[in-house]
């Protein structure tokens, strides 16, 4: 079940996906993180943020919308008080980040990578709840600028979190690669919303919100696609991923490991059960080694 993602050693690839998840270390009690790939924290930012108003969710069919806008105790805590409780496990820690400009994401790196104890940075260009969070990858532009100023202050593995809300992602994925990211996470929430008609009010205090979940499948997977066949690997899926066939279908379109989010809401558990159920799977496929799953699908 290993995987190698731009050079980061996985024992298989099941991570869970930022946000939906706390920092793996709340949910110790609950969940075996020994046995996941990776654990990728909820956004961090400079300074501690309240996030937006409640209510901040709502489920939908086969999904939920999200408008939490980046609650989260800021990067000082984040490495001063949860890093240290996640070193020395079996999994690997992603670290996911957001700044309002080049500037402070790359502060934020280069505060990480004095913390160390990191294997790979996540940059959240794409968080749809935030004043100009979706601008960073709808803008080929920023995206790359924001991008080259984090490699600039690390050697650690970058990942661009990339938004599905643009008509063709390829331009974002060249632009995050040309600045100098290592993989591309392939996909943020897709905007939406629930209206209350009887109040004639929107069910979100901040009206629009993310869309997440089994309903997003299709669409995170159609990105994977034009976003391998635009540049190539690695890349770390994320839209709606359940099940291990969920996980297998992305594997076979091009992403290198997969990541569970809103199933987590669910099921706590459900990273490590996508996880416990590959090998089997796999094994009914006649399918040995997960490596010669990944990136099978014909480009065309
Ligand atoms: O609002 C939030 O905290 C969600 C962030 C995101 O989707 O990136």
């Amino acid at each position: 079940m290993a995987v190698s993602v731009a050079g980061i050693a996985l024992q298989n690839p099941v991570l869970c996906a930022s946000g939906t998840f706390g920092y793996g270390v709340e949910l110790e009690p609950l969940v075996r993180l020994d046995r996941l790939g990776g654990l990728v924290g909820k956004t961090v930012t400079a300074e501690p943020r309240r996030g937006n108003a409640p209510p901040r969710t709502f489920e939908t069919p086969a999904g939920m919308l999200n408008s939490i806008g980046l609650e989260n105790p800021g990067i000082e805590s984040y490495c001063e008080e949860i890093l240290p409780r996640l070193r020395g496990r079996a999994f690997r820690v992603f670290a996911n980040v957001a700044g309002e400009d080049a500037r402070s994401f790359a502060r934020l790196v280069s505060r990480l990578d004095r913390a160390g104890g990191v294997d790979g940075i996540e940059l959240n260009l794409s968080c749809p709840n935030v004043a100009g969070g979706l601008d960073f990858s709808t803008d080929a532009r920023l995206a790359r600028e924001v991008v080259a100023a984090c490699r600039a202050e690390t050697r650690v593995p970058l990942f661009a979190k990339l938004t599905p809300n643009v008509t063709d992602p390829a331009p974002i994925a060249v632009a995050a690669r040309e600045g100098g990211a290592d993989g591309l996470t392939c996909v943020n929430t897709v905007l939406g919303m629930a209206v209350d008609w009887r109040r004639r009010a929107s069910r979100l205090s901040a009206r629009h919100a993310g869309l997440s979940g089994p309903a997003i499948r299709p669409i995170a997977l159609r990105v994977v696609d034009q976003v391998r066949r635009a540049v190539g690997g690695p890349i770390l899926a994320a839209g709606g991923i359940a099940t291990a066939e969920d996980a297998l279908e992305f594997l076979v379109a091009g992403a290198s490991a997969v990541q569970v989010g809103t199933a987590s809401f669910v099921e706590i558990t459900a990273p490590e059960r996508v996880a416990a159920d590959l090998p089997a799977l796999l094994a009914s496929a006649g399918v040995g080694d997960v490596n010669d799953l990944i990136g099978t699908l014909p480009k065309d």
